[in-house]
């Protein structure tokens, strides 16, 4: 178990499977007390009960929350700041949509992938980084994706290029103004890994969000190319214990051009 997280408590997005569940096993596993955040009980109930089965003996707790309404996101930041500290952030929860030619998207769809990929995150940041200043001590890992780095290698997928474009600097900015607070702003590109969201894409109609983009996820899925969500969490993991552990405004991309 690694001391520096012992005692903390982190509040992970989108921890009810995927990368965030992997994400929040690993924290509990180094000693963190885990609050574990999606819109899906079932699912959230699913990563508590592995954590408190791996005999990780930190709090777990479950928050239900949809994180693009104003209300319940309000009301999830009111008990987050009315309960104890939160010393470490991970802000993974995002959506993919919409898929498709950019012209035929929707105002209302791309505010929706704004809300949850950019706005959710920033909102986060903005109610729990105060109190991690106080502290002198925090850790804000923004996760987004590779291809900020190649924004060229998703057509069909605009808004979420865009988005994840806005997320990182959004947290670069973020890194610069709280450098020497204690508070660190880091961003994550966790790699193409096995998740539902993979799974979503290849199982859409490939008129609909283009061949081209639907072949690239199907032909990586079938030649093994992904990773899975341990893997990944594992490499984010090293960054947050290891040597990387105290460095802000750093991208750490596990990625390539066809992940997502
Ligand atoms: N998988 C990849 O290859 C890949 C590659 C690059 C980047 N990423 C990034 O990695 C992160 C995790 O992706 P993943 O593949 O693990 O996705 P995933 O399997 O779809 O999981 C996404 C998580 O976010 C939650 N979520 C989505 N919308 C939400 C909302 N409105 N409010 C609260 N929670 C919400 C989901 O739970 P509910 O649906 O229950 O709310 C789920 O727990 C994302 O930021 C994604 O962009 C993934």
């Amino acid at each position: 178990m690694t001391a520096g997280l012992v005692g903390k408590t982190a509040l992970i997005t989108g921890a009810g499977r995927g990368i965030g569940a992997a994400i929040a096993s690993g924290l509990a596993k180094a000693g963190a007390g885990v609050i574990l955040l999606a819109r899906t009980a079932d699912q959230l109930d699913e990563t508590a009960n592995a954590i408190r089965a791996s005999g990780s003996c930190v709090e777990v707790h479950v928050m239900t929350v949809d994180l693009t309404d104003d209300t319940q996101r309000a009301t999830a930041i009111d008990d987050l700041l009315s309960g104890g500290p939160i010393d470490v952030l991970i802000n993974n929860a995002a959506t993919v949509e919409p898929l498709g030619a950019s012209a035929t998207i929707g105002l209302k769809q791309l505010r929706q992938a704004f809300e949850i990929n950019v706005i959710a995150p920033a909102a986060l940041t903005a109610a729990l980084a105060p109190g991690m200043a106080k502290a002198g001590w925090g850790r804000i890992v923004n996760v987004s994706s590779s291809v900020v780095g190649h924004p060229g290698s998703m057509i069909g997928g605009n808004a979420y290029a865009a988005t994840k474009a806005a997320l990182e600097v959004h947290s670069r900015n973020l890194a610069a103004e709280l450098d020497g607070t204690g508070v660190t702003v880091n961003v994550y590109r966790p790699g193409g890994v096995d998740t539902a969201m993979q799974g979503w894409i290849r199982s859409q109609d490939p008129q609909r969000i283009g061949a081209g983009l639907h072949h690239r996820f199907l032909s990586r899925y079938d030649s093994g190319g992904l990773i899975t969500p341990q893997e990944s969490a594992n490499a984010l993991l090293s960054h947050l214990l290891g040597e990387d552990g105290d460095r802000t405004g750093a991208i750490w991309d596990l990625g390539d051009t066809v992940s997502t």
